[in-house]
């Protein structure tokens, strides 16, 4: 089993402050009527993202494409927000050797560097393009809509860049991964003959971790992609199932509903106790917020819970006073990685100094599951529903487990809430802004709204 689930120490009978022994039966229907709307939109085929594990021909656009240009690149550079980057972020953290980009090309195996831009912070993209050689470098531009302004001015910079330094070549040094038929990319890669690879239509940017989107940069820096949608298949058919006892993601996502509408825990932390999975708490952040932050109706206030990424054991030094003793509105659910990856023993020195002497002989992995282990524990104590995934090794395998469990939880967490968890319209307005600002033609009715608003006041700026 790549995935299991323990949530003893969410449960009313053994933390104070956890479960209803009541609630957790009636949730036996709430979650077969959830599965059911679940099966709806599936029926409905808007969960693209469950049919990738055995969509073996997307799949071999991203192995093909690599095996087509092994050798050229010595940097691969990564352009995308949100859904576009943070997935290609979380894999390279967990599947790439660490510091992967500082080491020599011998040590990468003769696999490329892998950079991910998922901001318009000048001072980061000038730095880094002007320090890689641009005739041995690749630029994946990631959008599913092809027309994010972020991404969109990334690429313009890039490919100016690109055009000065390689002259005619820039097609050569250029791939999209982008909806099959629709945006300004796809135009663009049809009138340039410009390779572009597909996110399926019914795929979005959040769930989109397995199409190209996060394939393509992993084939092309040697990760086992077979595993990873391998472990995303198993998982998948695990939680085909009504049946809430025997459904991981199910199970996780009726316990943080519970959690958030009985017992006013509205803020779900995340935290592995590994530095692999540490971008797996980020990526999980989006995905939880934008999928379930939303109004149900017009004028209602908005639902949703808010995530919150942790790293153990850093974090026991710095958010674990505010979860043991702040307001107890809080879930952790905990990432434990049961199988040593290293055996890295703590030499048995100054054993006469109380402060040191009891480490010696440990390993530092041991001492990392005994620090998870006691957080859990000491939470419990105190009331604070927690629960751990377990998943034996930070591998592609778990990844794909882990990254669809999470995504398939999500969905069941939206028709627990009445939501739609695919969306997310709460971002429209702030754009639709921007480009008023910018002067974007078809912008006029948001340049009037911008007009309308205050603007900043001498009363209140100081
Ligand atoms: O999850 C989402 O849909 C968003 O976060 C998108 O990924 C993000 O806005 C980028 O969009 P696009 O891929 O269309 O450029």
């Amino acid at each position: 089993m790549t995935l299991r689930l323990d949530y003893t120490n969410f449960m009313g009978d053994v933390v104070s402050g956890g479960i209803a022994a009541a609630d957790w039966r009636d949730a036996t229907t709430a979650f077969a009527r959830a599965h059911a709307g679940f099966q709806r939109r599936r029926a409905a085929n808007e969960l693209g993202f469950l049919d990738l594990p055995n969509d073996s021909a997307l799949h071999r656009q991203s192995t093909d494409f690599a095996a087509r240009t092994r050798g050229q690149f010595d940097d691969v550079v990564v352009l995308g927000i949100g859904g576009s980057a943070l997935g290609p972020i979380a894999l390279r953290t967990a599947l790439l050797k660490p510091q992967w980009n500082a080491l020599s090309k011998d040590e990468r195996g003769g696999w490329p560097r892998l950079h991910v831009l998922d901001n318009v912070d000048p001072r980061t993209i000038a730095a880094l393009l002007d320090r890689l050689d641009l005739t041995r470098a690749l630029f994946i531009v990631i959008s599913k809509s092809g027309g994010t302004a972020e991404t969109m001015a990334q690429y313009l910079v890039v490919r100016a860049r690109l055009q000065s330094a390689v002259k005619h070549d820039v097609g050569r040094h250029l791939v999209f991964v982008t909806d099959p038929e629709k945006g300004a990319l796809r135009t663009i890669a049809r009138s340039e003959n410009i390779p572009a690879l597909d996110i399926p239509p019914n795929v979005g940017g959040r769930y989109s971790v397995l199409t190209p989107v996060g394939i393509l940069p992993a084939a092309l820096t040697g990760m086992d992609t077979t595993a990873l949608l391998a472990g995303a298949a198993d998982i998948a058919k695990r939680c085909d199932t009504e049946s809430l006892g025997r459904n991981p993601a199910g199970t996780f996502a009726m316990l943080q509903f519970l959690a958030d509408t009985k017992l006013g825990r509205h803020i779900h932390v995340l935290m592995p106790y590994s530095d692999p999975l540490r971008d797996i708490a980020d990526w999980f952040v989006q995905l939880w917020a934008e999928s379930l932050g939303k109004h149900r109706s017009a004028g209602d206030p908005g639902i949703g819970p808010t995530p919150l990424a942790a790293l153990g054991a850093t974090d026991q030094h710095s958010k674990v006073q505010l979860f043991m003793e702040g307001p107890p509105d809080k879930t952790v659910s905990f990432i434990s990685v049961d199988e040593e990856p290293v055996k890295l023993e703590i030499p048995k020195l100054h054993s006469d100094v109380k402060e040191l002497g009891y480490l010696g002989g440990h390993r530092l992995g041991e001492l990392l599951d005994i620090e998870r282990r006691a957080t859990a524990g000491a939470l419990a104590r105190r009331g604070r529903p927690n629960l751990t995934i377990h998943v034996d090794a930070p591998d592609a395998q778990h990844l794909g487990t882990l990254m669809m469990f999470l995504e398939i939880a999500t969905i069941y967490a939206g028709e627990l809430y009445g939501i739609n968890p695919l969306d997310q319209p709460g971002v429209e307005l702030g754009k639709q802004f921007t480009y008023a600002m910018l002067g974007r033609a078809d912008a006029e009715q948001a340049r009037r709204e911008w007009n309308m608003l205050p603007k900043p006041d001498a009363r209140f700026t100081i």
